[in-house]
């Protein structure tokens, strides 16, 4: 399993040694990007993820949180991303998702699909052929720092044991609320990458990123 440290929670006080700290730990950076539709937020745009690929060759994660990802798939594939995952709930549509799956990969990127805490997990089961990771929000989307939703275990089960039984490739990544208090009951249930903002930069980032790296 790997953890993909979240630059969500990443100080900017402190940039470029909490960069180097991750990168010297890590093998994922978790990008979110928010454009305040569809979520009530906004984060970062293209030239971050261009400034942080410079100072970095870490696989760069990017999230989605848009209303129109096939239009920030361009920008962020630009930029250095190396996989980019959209949410289905932008669109609600399976046809339309692939759509963009395929797009994604035109670009020669990984494609991820993404679903929130209100989605059940049978809602994209036509999508587990193409994409290459399935990302199961363990908060609502839009903001760091919250608590866990339990119900997110059943759905990383749902998952794994759907890509054993169909003998799909797509990782399984969750996002949102995890800690060394959760991340051994995750890796149990399913997940492959665990993306961490608060719990990895609250203190020493490499004992942080270590606690969360256990074997199953
Ligand atoms: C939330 C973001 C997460 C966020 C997680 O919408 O998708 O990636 O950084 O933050 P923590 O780990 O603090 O819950
Ligand atoms: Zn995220």
């Amino acid at each position: 399993m790997f953890v993909a440290p979240s630059v969500l929670a990443l100080s900017f006080d402190n940039f470029n040694e909490e960069l180097q700290a991750v990168n010297n730990n890590a093998k994922y950076l978790h990008f979110d990007v928010m454009d305040g539709h569809f979520v009530p937020n906004l984060s970062f745009g293209p030239d971050i993820l261009k400034q942080i690929r410079r100072n970095s060759s870490l696989f760069m994660d990017v999230h989605l949180m848009v209303s129109d990802p096939l239009y920030f798939s361009d920008i962020f594939a630009q930029a250095g991303a190396d996989g980019i995952t959209f949410h289905y709930e932008a669109y609600n549509d399976i046809n339309k998702c692939i759509e963009v799956i395929d797009h994604i990969h035109s670009l020669y990127l990984k494609a991820g699909i993404s679903i929130n805490p209100d989605t059940k997990p049978e809602e994209i089961e036509a999508l587990l052929p193409y994409v290459d990771l399935v990302l199961v929000m363990s908060v609502q989307p839009g903001f760091g720092g919250q608590a866990f939703k339990e119900e997110s275990y059943d759905k990383l089960k749902y998952f794994r044991n759907l890509k054993s039984s169909r003998r799909y490739n797509y990782l399984i990544e969750v996002d949102g609320g995890v800690s060394d208090r959760n991340a051994r009951d995750l890796v149990i249930a399913g997940a492959d990458i665990l993306v961490a903002g608060s719990y990895v930069f609250k203190g020493d980032i490499e004992s942080n990123i270590k606690s969360l790296t256990m074997k199953k």
